[in-house]
């Protein structure tokens, strides 16, 4: 199995196992990714962090090698498959981490962008290289990169092909943070600044500012205004209240 999901206390921590090939993604691989998204949902854990195998590469996108060898048809099938694997971290009820190092071109670029937070070693070189091979990003990149960075600066970088480097990702808003050091233990700390508190808040969070970038401000407006109602209902948002006025930390039980 060239991806490993293992359990780090309240962690899920997913390898992408394939280092020779730079993690490269073979259909396999993303339906087996997918898979490990379906056991995340399951297991008792507060959070994701998804990482590459070896130090050259936290992913070089979609293996080539295999999307050269199938029939043209069976490329609306594998963008198909693409997007639907990495659309499974919206519907998670736990946050993903990406923790890139090294590359991350084309599907590993867009797996990295679906998750809800991304931090770069400082080696990190980001890119949609897909103009150079003939092709466009097919697993979500056209769509999510406009999201984090803009519309101008993401057309600008598809079009070019062109490496993003860390420190451009972490001045653009491609990634949250460029971390010096132990990339595992920056994902542990930042998991840590949310894991303890309400997951279906934080869940409401996300799908109120996910919403932000394609709708109107009047619709989304209502949508805050929905799921605000929905977690002020909530027993969790008596205790964190309670927890504040009694001058102690809330201890939140997910209702
Ligand atoms: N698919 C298949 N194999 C890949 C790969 C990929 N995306 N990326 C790297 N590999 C393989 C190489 O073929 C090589 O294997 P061999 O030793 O058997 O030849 C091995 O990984 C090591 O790679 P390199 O020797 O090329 O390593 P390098 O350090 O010289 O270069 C690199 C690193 C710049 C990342 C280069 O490998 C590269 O450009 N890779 C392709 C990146 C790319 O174009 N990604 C986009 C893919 S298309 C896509 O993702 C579509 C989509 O929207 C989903």
């Amino acid at each position: 199995m060239a991806v490993d999901l293992t359990q780090d206390g309240e962690l899920a921590v997913l390898t992408l196992n394939r280092p020779e090939a730079l993690n490269a993604l073979s259909f396999q691989i993303l339906r087996d990714i997918g898979e490990a998204f379906d056991k995340v949902a399951h297991m008792d854990v507060r959070a994701l962090l998804i990482t590459g195998a070896g130090d050259k590469a936290f992913c070089a996108g979609a293996d080539i090698k295999e999307l050269r060898n199938r029939p043209l048809m069976d490329q609306k099938t594998g963008a198909e498959l693409g997007q639907s694997v990495f659309a499974k971290l919206d519907r998670l009820p736990v946050a993903s981490v990406a923790l890139v190092g090294g590359y991350a071109f084309g599907g590993g670029s867009e797996l990295a962008m679906a998750c809800t937070f991304r931090l770069a070693a400082p080696n990190a070189v980001f890119g949609l290289p897909e103009v150079k091979l003939g092709l466009i990003p097919g697993y979500g990149g056209t769509q999510r990169l406009p999201r984090l960075v803009g519309q101008g600066r993401a057309l600008e970088i598809i079009k070019t092909g062109r490496n993003v480097r860390a420190e451009e990702a972490e001045r653009i808003g491609l990634v949250n943070a460029v971390v010096e050091g132990d990339l595992m233990q920056a994902g542990r700390e930042i998991a840590g600044k949310f894991t303890r508190y309400s997951l279906p808040v934080l869940d409401f969070a996300r799908r109120a500012v996910t919403r932000a970038g394609d709708t109107t401000l009047e619709a989304g407006l209502e949508i805050e205004a929905d799921l605000s109602t929905l977690a002020y209902r909530l027993t969790d948002a008596e205790e964190g209240m309670a927890a504040f006025e009694e001058k102690r930390k809330a201890e939140f039980k997910d209702g």
